[in-house]
């Protein structure tokens, strides 16, 4: 995320709008016809996967799927180097998944295309960041308010999630944000991203009061707990559940018109169920329309990573077919 400021920002939100009819399906564009996408999954993912599939083949290219990783010769004991040399030619660009922090950097620098983070481990996730700037920008925006003075409430597991810290990071570029950290002490926000948002000017506070801290904020953010990253499935379980946002806590704490997001996918399941399914009427629920915007965001950093972003309309035409709006 750190290779992103304001101005980079705004130029991908200014594509991504300029997405929005050809994730409509109302017109269609070849610009990246020939072009291949490498999209490379070692870890579970349904939304980040299609997503950046579905982006590329709007803008008219081809993707290749690597699900899983005892179907790549990592599983063999190859290196990233060497794997990311190899693949880098067959791929125009490549997005990685992988479960270790730091891999996809390490990948990125010996391929020869351009590699998009899809999740290291649980350091960063910065195109869901975006997707999630771009949301609270528009969501503020309908209610009359920008990303500067954001008060923002994050909740669950602060420690593992790299969606939280990729966004923590990109708030931290605006100006005077009102961050509430809501999580058990032991999943609390690392220390590093709480120096650099309090570093920028940031008030942050820190509790693990559900109710308290829902209570003033634009946005509330709820997490999953990230299971898949602690030492035991017994500890996750402790943690699970510790924070449940449901319709009556939602109309008992939550000012008017705050707005519900999360990064997907919520875990539904009893003993968690951080995030109701009494909500999904609500129209503060913010969820879907993240993972729509997920579509415009990702055509966004594909057109501009390869130069086509005011390309896309040479080759563009309207669609003769039935098509459901969506945005
Ligand atoms: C997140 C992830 O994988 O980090 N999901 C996503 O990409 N939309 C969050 C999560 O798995 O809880």
């Amino acid at each position: 995320m750190s290779q992103f400021d304001r101005h980079a920002i705004d130029q991908v939100f200014a594509a991504a709008d300029s997405m929005v009819p050809f994730a409509n399906r109302q017109r269609v564009t070849r610009v990246l016809e020939g072009a291949i996408l490498g999209n490379m999954f070692f870890e579970p993912s349904t939304r980040t996967r299609v997503s950046f599939g579905c982006a590329w083949n709007l803008l008219g290219g081809e993707v290749r799927e690597t699900a899983e990783i005892k179907t790549s010769a990592i599983a063999k004991g190859e290196s990233f180097y060497d794997t990311a040399r190899v693949l880098s030619g067959y791929s125009d660009v490549i997005v990685m998944r992988h479960q270790i922090e730091g891999s996809v950097e390490e990948f990125a620098s010996a391929s020869r295309v351009p590699v998009i983070n899809g999740g290291d481990g649980s350091n960063e996730h910065p195109s869901q960041a975006l997707l999630d700037l771009y949301t609270i920008r528009k969501e503020v925006s309908d209610r009359g308010k920008g990303v500067d003075n954001l008060r923002i409430a994050l909740i669950g597991d602060l420690r593992y999630g790299r969606a939280v810290h990729s966004l923590c990071k990109l708030l931290t570029l605006y100006d005077n944000v009102h961050f509430t950290l809501v999580s058990p002490p032991e999943l609390s926000l690392g220390d590093e991203y709480i120096e650099e948002m309090r570093g920028a000017g940031h008030e942050v506070v820190e509790s693990s009061d559900l109710q308290a801290g829902i209570s003033h904020a634009d946005i509330l953010y709820v997490t999953r707990t990230q299971e898949e990253r602690f030492p035991t499935q017994e500890e996750a379980e402790r943690y699970k559940g510790l924070f449940r946002l449901n319709q009556s806590v939602y109309t008992e704490y939550c000012e008017p018109n705050t707005v519900i997001m999360h990064p997907l996918p919520r875990d539904s399941r009893g003993n968690a169920n951080e995030l109701d399914n009494d909500l999904n009427e609500n129209p503060n629920l913010a969820i879907f329309r993240q993972t729509d915007n997920g579509v415009l965001i990702r055509m966004a950093l594909f057109s501009l990573i390869l130069d086509v972003a005011d390309k896309v309309e040479d080759t563009a035409r309207d669609v003769s077919w039935y098509t459901a709006k969506r945005f």
